[in-house]
């Protein structure tokens, strides 16, 4: 199995590893098809909603390992609505290619955003959260990560 020079970079010198103590935005999500997990916290301001830091545990493959570490850096800056629209292709292309047996793990990056910005604007019933969120729960939700070569 190929992996690219930048996938091989993000996986032996992860970026953004930990949790933050200081966090009000947590999402754990897993893939229940190899029991992967994964854990972001951020720090979001709450006067801009921009993601201020963020870190990521993850307990799987190498290949999740990438996704999370870019992802963190890709995401770090952008106000939540931005960060949304960060999706798991552009993780994909960011990391210059997965090979197809492994595209999956990258969809676990984007569901731990997404699961840390629901986790943020539940907290905050006075804001509206983007309508990406909503959408994009729901399709990550209909997405079957569980098919074997998906
Ligand atoms: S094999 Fe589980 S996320 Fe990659």
């Amino acid at each position: 199995m190929q992996y690219s020079a930048k996938v091989m970079d993000h996986f032996e010198n992860p970026r953004n590893v930990g949790v933050l103590e200081d966090a009000n935005a947590i999402g754990e999500v897993g893939n229940p098809r190899c029991g992967d997990i994964m854990k972001i916290t951020m720090r979001i301001n709450e006067e801009t909603d921009v993601v201020e830091d963020i870190n990521f545990q993850t307990f799987g493959c190498g290949a999740a390992i990438a996704v999370s570490s870019i992802l963190t850096e890709m995401v770090k800056g952008k106000t939540l609505e931005d960060a949304l629209k960060v999706g798991n292709t552009d993780v994909v292309s960011e990391l210059d290619g997965l090979p197809a047996v492994k595209v999956h793990c990258s969809v676990l990056g984007e569901e731990g955003v997404a699961a840390a910005a629901k986790y943020y604007y539940e907290r905050h019933p006075e804001k509206t959260p983007p309508a990406s969120l909503a959408e994009k729960i729901a399709r990550l939700a209909a997405l079957d990560v569980h098919e074997e070569g998906s």
